[in-house]
């Protein structure tokens, strides 16, 4: 049995579809049964990190595990996870952590992962780390934009970096929970080319077919639209600096760990641009 934590999220559920078409038995942990609209074939499991007692139903019976938190607590979440799954047995865990700089120029973002990947360690369990960078799937946040102006405003500048796309994520971490030789890695992850926003716009707009206009803005005008959009204000701290880090130019290494894991080559963008165009109509 494998349990995949963040089931309902972008990743997570990519990570289950692909399980269970690998013919796996899938565990799948949500905070909201009501809600989750899981897959029928899994079996259903209400967690929440928060709740050590939860988890330790959670991880009863279970040989792997995919482990997926996010924010500022991240390091005793993921402490509640592992300490439950050393009691349970649980014998290997693949960790989604992120891209974020050398020891130098770590972000807060990754800074939280690490505190999560010492828990694991800690506990000796056998520990896979993904470690993406930007997501494809964050220019979902240029929808209300591009739908109300043919707009995106960001503050990259001209900084180019290879987005990911979430499947070839879940496709990596779906080799490491059904195939040996994983364990003490750590897979840098990224798309297969470098693009500016101008560029992803552009492929957008091609998808879309609608023009679209690249906006470049500054870091306080960028703090401004993400409050507005709702996003915490620590989150807006941690990303608010990584921009400079991708105008720098620092953020674009393309990585072939997907082509290598998988044996496939990465999703492009304009493949995820076009199976996602009708979210921008
Ligand atoms: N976006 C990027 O560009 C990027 C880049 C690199 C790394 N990352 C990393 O990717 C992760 C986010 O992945 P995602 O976008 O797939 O996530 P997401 O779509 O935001 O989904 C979050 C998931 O976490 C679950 N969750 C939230 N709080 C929980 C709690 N207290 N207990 C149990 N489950 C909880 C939610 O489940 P329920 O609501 O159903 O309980 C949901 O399934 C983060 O760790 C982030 O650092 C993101």
């Amino acid at each position: 049995m494998i349990l995949v934590t963040g089931a309902t999220g972008t990743v997570g559920r990519e990570v289950v579809s692909q399980l269970l078409a690998a013919g796996k038995k899938v565990r799948a942990m949500t905070r909201n049964l009501a809600k989750a609209r899981l897959d029928s074939r899994v079996e259903a499991v209400k967690g929440d990190f928060n709740e050590r007692d939860s988890l330790a139903r959670a991880v009863e019976g279970v040989e792997r595990i995919f482990s997926l938190t996010l924010g500022p607590q991240t390091g005793i979440h993921e402490k509640n996870l592992a300490q439950a799954a050393k009691q349970a047995g649980v014998r290997h865990i693949v960790k989604l952590s992120a891209m974020g700089g050398d020891e130098q120029t770590r972000n807060v973002i990754r800074k939280w992962h690490d505190e999560g990947e010492r828990a694991i360690r800690e506990t000796g369990i056998g520990l896979t780390v993904l470690l993406p960078g930007a997501f494809m799937s964050n220019a979902l946040h240029w929808r209300e934009s591009i739908r109300a102006q043919g707009k995106v405003f960001s503050n990259y500048g001209d900084g180019k970096l290879p987005p990911v796309h979430p499947r070839d994520i879940a496709a990596v971490a779906t080799r490491a929970l059904t195939s040996d030789g994983h364990e003490g890695k750590s897979y840098p992850l990224s798309g297969p080319e470098a693009l500016s926003i101008a560029e992803q716009v552009e492929i957008l707009s091609g998808a879309i077919g609608k023009p679209l206009e690249y906006i470049p803005i500054n870091d306080e005008a960028a703090r401004v639209g993400m409050a507005k959009a709702g996003m915490p204000s620590l989150l807006i701290d941690a990303l608010v600096p990584f921009a400079q880090f991708i105008r720098d130019g620092k953020a674009a290494r393309v990585f072939q760990t997907i082509q290598e894991v998988t044996g496939r080559p990465a999703f492009t963008f304009s493949d995820w641009a076009r199976e996602n165009a009708a979210a921008f109509r």
